[in-house]
């Protein structure tokens, strides 16, 4: 498969790009002001549609898989029209490339198109509260809509990527001795292993539909940072817990979903985070 990827200069995108491709799968990618950390990424402005329209003409993938935008939900709170272009109207022009070139289109969204407030399944009614949020569905609403062969994949807080998580959580606990960590702030933490093994899962057998591809396990952040420092063999006692005042804050109480539907789909069950910190190399360090 010929498979443009969007964002792939991203967190996420520049881990696929190192782990997706192979015999089966070519990948194409293209970024935009970080295009430096790939020899083979272009630089296509997604809000540029003509000439990315002409990019995608010239390439003529089989899949464009959409990564690009922006998740920095203060700033897309802050400047609701930035955030309108990036998460909506750039995808809206891919969706319609899509649509005229008969191109499948594997979008990943986001646990924040839901309230914030219950778990939720692939088929739940999503009501965001963020513009962020919006944008995002707005988009998956669109794609619904006007495509028939799509995939929507919606993840939680991704990890084992550069500066993630528990990278956060070991350095402080090794600088400064102790990490302060949300106690209602719930979701399902994905590890990008996973997401890419169910990636490469959708692609290879044709799947369509929503996607609930993220980690089996919803917990706070604080529940996580304790793994994390278990893991590291560090003293728990140094995670320290504390309440967010959500009043005064734009983050979701409750992200967790539920993906047992996914899973049984795709016959793929992630592991417990234990298991995935202790079976992975790239979580190897010294407490
Ligand atoms: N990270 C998570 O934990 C998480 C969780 C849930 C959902 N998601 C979703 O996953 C996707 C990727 O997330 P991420 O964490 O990898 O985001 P990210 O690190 O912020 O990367 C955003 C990507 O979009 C590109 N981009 C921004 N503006 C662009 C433009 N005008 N034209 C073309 N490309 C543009 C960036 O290119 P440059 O860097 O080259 O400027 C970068 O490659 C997002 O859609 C997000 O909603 C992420």
């Amino acid at each position: 498969m010929k498979i443009l990827m969007t964002g792939a200069t991203g967190y996420i995108g520049s881990e696929l790009l190192r782990m997706l491709p192979d015999e089966e799968n070519q990948i194409i990618p293209i970024g935009f002001s970080n295009t430096h950390i790939h020899e083979n990424v272009r630089n296509v402005d997604l809000t540029d549609f003509i000439k990315t329209n002409q990019y995608i003409k010239s390439v003529s993938p089989d899949i464009i898989l959409h990564l690009a935008g922006s998740k920095d939900m203060a700033k897309c709170e802050a400047d609701k029209i930035f955030s309108r272009r990036i998460n909506f109207e750039a995808s809206e022009n891919i969706i319609s490339q899509c649509f005229e070139n008969k191109i499948k289109l594997i979008y990943i969204s986001t646990d924040a198109v839901f309230d914030g407030v219950h778990k939720h399944d692939e088929l739940s009614v999503a009501v965001p509260t963020t513009q962020y949020g919006k944008d995002k569905l707005a988009t998956e609403n669109l794609i619904r809509n006007n495509l028939i062969d799509f995939v929507i994949v919606r993840i939680g807080g991704i990890f084992g990527t550069k500066n993630d998580f528990v990278d956060e959580v070991y350095t402080k606990l090794k600088r400064e001795g102790n990490f302060h960590a949300y106690v209602n702030l719930i979701n399902n933490p994905t590890y990008i292993g996973d997401l890419c093994n169910m990636l490469r899962i959708i692609i290879e057998k044709e799947h369509r539909g929503i996607f609930h591809c993220a980690g089996s396990e919803s917990l706070s952040r604080y529940d996580f940072a304790l793994k994390i420092a278990e893991h590291f063999n560090f003293d728990t006692s140094l995670i320290i817990p504390e309440e967010l005042d959500l009043s005064k804050d734009i983050r979701l109480a409750n992200l967790s979903m539920d993906c047992i539907q996914t899973y049984t789909t795709l016959n793929y069950y992630p592991q417990s985070i234990s298991k995935i910190l202790k079976s992975n190399s790239v979580f190897d360090r010294k407490a």
